[in-house]
């Protein structure tokens, strides 16, 4: 059989829009600029990506998480780093008035919008936060910042987590949340958005270690997005060599996007950096007091981080699942998404063969039955055939139908989504069969 990988964006976003997974945000308006909305499929796959995340990450001795506040106190920013340092450099064509990131463009060459020579301005920091006011009277209200990361609802949480939990150092704090940044070229479907959402984790660590901790850390991450189903010759690490200013090492997990490597994790040793700042800026204490035997030691602890972007490892998923079959041949072209089982959005579907008051009896009972374990759909419309390659293009693993035979046999045939190898199996044993196969 024939078969290819997705070859453009373009040919995924249909697909999502077709099928429910992503629609544009506001669309009936025009749509709003790099920012999406997900359909009752994309939300089915996010949040399967972001269980098994939070199961990976916390459900372990070292690791707690928490769910912190999107709005946080300004002088956060300003100890963070973000207020100074947060931000692109950009220009202006004076012709068009198109705006263009610096670092991306030839400054000497044409603009790319309108190919006049000698129109850009000089280059100018971009801050990438988003400001709200805060408070009821605008002239009393104080400026605050939709969070750029997670990562700093964490830090700043440090002493309340380690000492309601009674953690020792090592440890980590996990969260899963939205995160906003005010992206100048953001493009490529919901490669690079606005509004996102990241799970990020810090694992506090004394200082000295971090070395040993990134080496474990970098390998259970690459363990994770492979355990997902994404085929291993498509990831890579790359390592930055210009570092972030509160890092001292730090590697990117690259997936091959279909316009090309980009990155989806950053495993970063971020040092001391962030509670050294925040110690200073609070004025709060946050050193750890490690306690061996009659030996105190107190310092700050150093961290490592795992930042994923939900929204960049979901695209991941979808990019990596789509094959089309039999490309040209109208007959038996099909796509399907060929989702790891533990993702997929519908794990099952049951078909009623014909729309027949028996058929669909036994057909909602199981239907009810399956509902109880996994994320299923009953679908009574159309040619078995047209209902088949739906459930291909939404990546539904097994496809069980109900049919005449089964008022004698009490038996139902399951279509497994990558062979179509179809399996005639006893009613009785349809629980016990998706059990074995889907194994979540
Ligand atoms: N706390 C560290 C941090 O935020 P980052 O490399 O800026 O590091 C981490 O972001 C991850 O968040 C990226 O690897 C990417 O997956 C995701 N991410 C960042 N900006 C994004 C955007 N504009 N749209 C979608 N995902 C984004």
């Amino acid at each position: 059989m024939k078969e290819s990988n997705l070859k453009s964006m373009s040919d995924l976003a249909s697909l999502c829009k077709r099928r429910g997974f992503i629609f544009q945000s506001s669309e009936i308006y025009g749509g709003l600029g790099s920012c999406w909305d997900m359909g009752p499929l994309g939300v089915e796959l996010k949040n399967n990506i972001k269980n098994l995340w939070w199961k990976a990450m916390t459900y372990r001795d070292d690791v707690v998480g928490v769910d912190a506040a999107i709005l946080m106190h300004p002088t956060v920013w300003k100890a963070s780093g973000h207020i100074d340092n947060f931000s692109d450099p950009l220009v202006d064509c004076k012709q068009c008035k198109g705006r263009f990131r610096a670092d991306n463009i030839d400054l000497n060459a044409a603009c790319p919008t309108c190919g006049t020579k000698g129109s850009f301005t000089e280059p100018r920091e971009f801050n990438l936060m988003f400001k709200t006011q805060m408070g009821a009277v605008e002239s009393e209200s104080s400026t605050v910042f939709l969070r750029p990361e997670t990562a700093q609802g964490i830090f700043v949480n440090f002493l309340n987590v380690q000492s309601t939990m009674r953690k020792k150092v090592p440890f980590g704090i996990a969260q899963i949340g939205k995160a906003f940044r005010n992206e100048i070229t953001p493009g490529n479907f919901i490669f690079r958005m606005r509004e996102f959402e990241q799970m990020e984790m810090q694992y506090f660590i004394k200082p000295g270690t971090q070395a040993d901790f990134m080496e474990k850390w970098k390998e259970i991450r690459m363990q994770w997005h492979k355990e997902n189903g994404l085929r291993p010759e498509r990831l890579r690490w790359h390592e930055h060599e210009k570092l972030a200013h509160y890092a001292d090492a730090a590697f990117d997990i690259e997936y091959e996007f279909p316009h090309g490597w980009g990155e989806m994790e950053g495993i970063h040793s971020r040092t001391d950096f962030d509670l050294k700042q925040h110690q200073e800026f609070s004025g709060k204490n946050l050193q750890y007091t490690e306690q061996d035997g009659n030996t105190v030691e107190k310092y700050i602890p150093f961290v490592i981080e795992t930042s994923v972007g939900c929204d960049r490892a979901l695209l991941a998923v979808l990019c990596d699942a789509y094959r089309l079959e039999n490309e040209g041949d109208k007959e038996n072209e099909r796509v399907v998404m060929r989702f790891n089982p533990k993702v997929a959005p519908i794990k099952v579907a049951v078909l009623p063969l014909m729309k027949k008051p028996d058929l669909e009896d036994v057909a909602t009972k199981l239907f009810k039955d399956i509902q109880k374990e996994y994320m299923a759909e009953y679908d009574l419309s159309g040619s078995i055939g047209k209902r088949y390659r739906r459930q291909d293009e939404i990546g539904t693993p097994f496809c069980i139908t109900v049919d005449f035979d089964t008022l004698n046999d009490q038996a139902v045939t399951i279509r497994d989504r990558d062979s179509m190898v179809q399996e005639r199996i006893p009613l009785a044993n349809v629980q016990a069969y998706l059990k074995e196969r889907l194994k979540i």
